[in-house]
């Protein structure tokens, strides 16, 4: 089936403009997702499970291999991309309300890097519209699979008033969500990567569990996992400051990583402006996952994404520490079946990592 897409449907595909062939690309999974038996049929055919479902913060994971952030920025299609195999599924970055994003083109692709830049910018439908979409067609109860929901601030917001952004989305879309991922390294929305420093993100994540127990005593609901996603291009002590913060304040884990505004020394000309995925990513975000595995002596559970397109490549992302994998870009490069590909080879070698 690889085979197939690669030969014949990518060369297609990739004869329309990036984001062109990635609206195209919606269309058929939003189709898959609203099929009935037929998508249902799709989903048992097509999830890979392991002896047993990967249990982490709370939730059972029928497989290692996740959809990364981004691809289904308005949760259009989670019941679709869980039909095609994925584990588990992260839409998003939503923010409080509707924003454009920046102007088009803003997606490009690097064939032969197995590469794509993306400035986005959170283009999404905004955290009412994205809420009463789940809670009509992906309702909670309903899932096989889990959902997280990645969490953004708008674009014109200031840097000092981050908090009330997260806040808002995390107020709104609670009921939804299994677990959230807080976005504090999209390279596209203006200051949003200093959020990483210890200064913004101590008190952001604070007041985010704060809501989180207050929740847990209204409702009686349980705490829902908080699991902060970071970017590549950090150096080891504004690491150190945002593991401290997340351990402090008890987040359940970390996604590492987003993607890159580094080009390395050769061919940065090459590249538009914008976060670089895919092939490029693969190192140094297995980097960052083996530090942070290292330094917190494995106790943090680890998401993790970058360049991961196949079997060798998400081993390698387990191999340094990380519990589960996503991919966005590998999807792209790889097709439709790529998910069922590696969380088939994964659960084959399950025993040395689940
Ligand atoms: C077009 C595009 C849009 C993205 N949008 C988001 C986003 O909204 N939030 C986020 O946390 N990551 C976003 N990402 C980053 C991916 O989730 C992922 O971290 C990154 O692409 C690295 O994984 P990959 O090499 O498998 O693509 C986006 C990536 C791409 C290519």
């Amino acid at each position: 089936m690889g085979f197939l897409y690669e030969k014949i449907i990518r060369p297609g595909l990739f004869m329309l403009e990036a984001e062109r062939a990635h609206n195209l690309a919606t269309i058929g999974l939003k189709t898959l997702s609203h099929l009935g038996p037929i998508t249902e049929g799709f989903r048992v055919f097509n999830q890979v499970k392991g002896k047993a479902p990967i249990h982490l913060f709370g939730l059972n994971f029928p497989n290692a291999v996740g959809l990364a952030a981004g691809m289904d920025k308005n949760a259009e299609f989670p019941r679709g991309a869980a039909a095609l195999g994925f584990g588990h599924v992260e839409v998003g970055a939503v923010t409080p309300l509707r924003q454009p994003g920046n102007p088009r083109p803003r997606m490009f692709r690097y064939p032969k890097q197995s590469a794509l830049v993306n400035r986005m910018g959170f283009n999404n439908h905004g955290a009412d519209a994205i809420r009463d979409r789940l809670a009509r067609r992906y309702p909670k109860r309903k899932r096989r699979t889990p959902l997280g929901i990645n969490l953004g601030k708008g674009k014109t917001t200031d840097l000092e008033d981050a908090i009330e952004d997260y806040l808002i989305t995390f107020k709104k879309l609670a009921e939804q969500a299994d677990y959230f991922s807080i976005n504090v390294s999209s390279p596209n929305t203006p200051g949003l990567r200093h959020l990483q420093k210890r200064e913004f993100l101590r008190p952001l994540l604070k007041e985010l569990q704060n809501a989180n127990e207050e929740r847990v005593r209204r409702l009686g609901m349980p705490r829902i996992p908080l699991l902060v996603k970071m970017s590549p291009d950090v150096d080891f002590r504004l690491l150190d400051e945002f593991l401290e913060a997340i351990l402090e304040t008890n987040c359940a884990g970390v996604i590492a990583t987003n993607t890159t505004t580094n080009r390395g020394q050769k061919g940065s000309g090459d590249f538009e402006n914008g976060g670089l995925s895919g092939q490029p990513l693969r190192l140094p975000a297995t980097q960052v996952i083996n530090y942070i595995y290292r330094a917190t002596e494995g106790k943090l559970p680890i998401i993790g994404v970058g360049g991961i397109d196949d079997p060798v490549s998400a081993g390698e992302k387990m191999d340094a520490g990380a519990s589960l994998v996503q991919l966005y870009t590998g999807l792209v490069y790889r097709g439709p079946f790529v998910a069922k590909r590696i969380a088939k080879a994964l659960s084959a070698q399950s025993h040395s990592w689940f």
